[in-house]
């Protein structure tokens, strides 16, 4: 085992914090600030964030709420100097956007701008030298945001299908705006891949058909209350029975082409896609893998039909940008090694000393032809839950990113937690999601057949069971001495740095383990295998999303959601980013409440 070289990006770890303290803490010779927040003006015509007096007008103009996923992407040619930021709007917190007063005399105009602060934001940075603090340009040609009004494009081999026509689309080729914005990643070729989650919570549905049920489309009155204003939230409507069918799948948006269409890939499946990630096969096809964050969800992973093209010219990113359109996609089933009696739901390792075993990718789509009996392909890429469940899935303990390291192949996956598993009348424990209540989550580490990406078979093994050893878990860190680990629960979203070491953000431990979500560093190899190292820790109430760990630069970003939700508009749980203390300062700019934003971490040194 090769041992990796050290990271430019040395740290002493943070001690956990308590879920009661509404800091952003980073370690000693870090420091921290936010590049672009909630309401935070886009264009040149865009006013300034006034938390008081929000309109819909002024919230299309500006960053939208609670951004998840974040990718910067350097502009040849400047540098380092700069470039686009990209950030997904996945929902909104209106009991700490506004105050009751407000909800209360115009509901109809508070739902407006809670769509506005939905969707996606693209935007310019731009920073002194490759050392210093980005900061986002306003009115920059390239900005722009994606609303509930922006078309986007459907391939693959369910596009057109009369599953996805509308009575304002009888194509079955053309939606407006996405949804539920979750995770996402970076394609080879330089455009941004994000999931659509939890789709079926701004939908009202009959609610009865065996598709509804099993994507959580329900006969009741949605949170956002958007079926009020507008008709194709209710598929009840006449003519709109198939408009949740439109969301929920993998969307593709070039960052570089402000007159782009972005797309939505139906040949990744739908589902509720936290996200997707691509790597390049050794056979030059490329491969995404994409996880079902659902209690018992499956995961997927898509091998395209046709070949990269390394070349780098503009047809060869045009051709790169067709690749998500056609191929194969398969669903894992895993299977463990040890007899199921020493599986026992408490985490106690099997007498082979590891929960460990073999997979396959059980085909539901191969090369655009349905592999699944009694249903067509179109069915399939629609309904890929109801394929899943025909195929024989192994249900998982929620799928959230699942990343392959680019330095080895191996790819990993997060499984965030699972409080039904092995309860009365849910699926028991099995040796990939050995806890019962799984409450702190745990990592998959998978390595592909022969080193192969596009290989339909695999082994598996588990790298990490989370949790707090102190508290009385039984935790897992692949044999590293459980004193010497920082406390983490419920893995969210990965990245990796530039040597292969994996970086973990997490979403829930407030509720477990009591500490305030964070960014951790994990060891994949050598003899500190499994040493997981806590780098910072978010703001009360919030998610850690969006990792970017740019370890040769000392850099690293992370986007922090729903900081104070807990709280309420009159009595805030967070004064994050910006901590003004009491009084909403009007036309300041300023809010006495959090404001989700995307932050730098940097060397003390260069945050000057
Ligand atoms: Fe939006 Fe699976 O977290
Ligand atoms: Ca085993
Ligand atoms: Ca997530
Ligand atoms: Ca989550």
């Amino acid at each position: 085992v090769k041992s990796a070289a050290p990271s430019k990006l040395d740290f002493t770890p943070i001690s956990p914090v308590n879920y009661t303290v509404d800091e952003f803490t980073v370690p000693a010779g870090f420091s921290w600030r936010p590049i672009i927040r909630w309401g935070d003006p886009l264009f040149h015509d865009a006013p300034a964030f006034d938390g008081a007096n929000q309109t819909p007008e002024a919230q299309a103009r500006q960053f939208g709420y609670n951004n998840d996923f974040s990718a910067i992407i350097e502009l040849e040619g400047s540098q380092g100097r700069k470039a686009m930021l990209f950030a997904n709007h996945e929902y909104t917190n209106n009991n700490i956007m506004f105050s009751d007063a407000e909800m209360a005399a115009d509901p109809a105009r508070i739902r407006a701008i809670a769509r506005a602060a939905h969707g996606l934001t693209v935007v310019e940075l731009e920073r002194k030298n490759k050392n210093a603090a980005w900061a986002y340009v306003k009115g920059a040609p390239r900005n722009r945001r994606f609303l509930l009004d922006t078309p986007y494009e459907l391939t693959g081999p369910a596009a057109g299908s009369a599953l996805l026509r509308t009575n304002d689309d009888p194509s079955g080729r053309r939606v407006l705006g996405t949804l539920g914005n979750c995770a996402g990643g970076v394609t080879p070729w330089g455009t941004i891949l994000s999931g659509e989650e939890n789709f079926n919570g701004f939908f009202r549905a009959t609610g009865t058909s065996a598709q509804d049920k099993r994507y959580g489309l329900a006969d009741k009155p949605t949170g956002n209350g958007w079926e009020l204003d507008d008709p194709r939230f209710d598929t009840r409507t006449p003519g709109y029975e198939n408009e949740a069918n439109r969301f929920g799948w993998i969307v593709e948006v070039d960052p570089l082409d402000p007159t782009s269409t972005p797309k939505k890939h139906t040949m990744l499946g739908r589902l509720k896609h936290e996200g997707a990630n691509v790597h390049v096969a050794a056979n030059g096809r490329v491969v995404a893998y994409t996880g079902d964050d659902e209690r018992f969800d499956y995961l997927y992973k898509f091998v395209s039909r046709d070949a990269y093209r390394a070349g780098g010219t503009a047809a060869d990113r045009e051709h790169n940008k067709t690749l998500l359109s056609a191929g194969s996609l398969y669903v894992a089933k895993f299977e463990g090694s040890s007899p199921a009696a020493e599986v026992d739901g408490t985490g106690a390792l099997p007498a082979d000393g590891a929960f460990d075993g073999v997979g396959q990718w059980l085909p539901l789509v191969l090369d655009g032809k349905s592999a699944v009996a009694g249903m067509s392909t179109e069915e399939v890429l629609v309904y890929t839950r109801l394929a899943a469940d025909k195929a024989g899935a192994t249900k998982m303990d929620r799928c959230e990113d699942v990343e392959p390291n680019p330095i080895t192949g191996k790819v990993y996956v997060a499984c965030t937690n699972n409080s039904n598993r092995g309860k009365a009348g849910y699926a028991g424990v099995d040796e990939v999601n050995p806890r019962a209540l799984n409450r702190d989550g745990h990592i998959v580490e998978i390595t592909e057949d022969g080193g192969d990406q596009t290989a339909t078979a695999f082994t598996w093994n588990l790298l990490m069971l989370c949790g707090d050893h102190t508290q009385g878990d039984t935790v897992y860190f692949s044999g590293f001495p459980k004193e010497q680990v920082s406390p983490i629960s419920c893995p969210d979203n990965l990245a990796f740095d530039s040597k292969g070491n994996l970086w973990i953000s997490t979403d829930g431990a407030p509720s477990g383990i009591g500490y305030n979500d964070g960014l951790f560093k994990v060891t994949l190899d050598g003899a500190e295998r499994g040493k997981v190292e806590q780098f910072l820790s978010v703001p009360r109430d919030a998610e850690t999303c969006g990792p970017i760990v740019n370890d040769e630069d000392r850099h690293v970003f992370v986007s922090v959601q729903h900081p104070g939700e807990e709280g309420s508009f009159a009595a805030p749980n967070s004064y994050f980013p910006d901590y003004v203390p009491t009084g909403t300062a009007a036309g300041t700019g300023q809010f006495a409440g959090p404001r989700p934003a995307v932050v730098q971490i940097l060397p003390t040194a260069h945050a000057k």
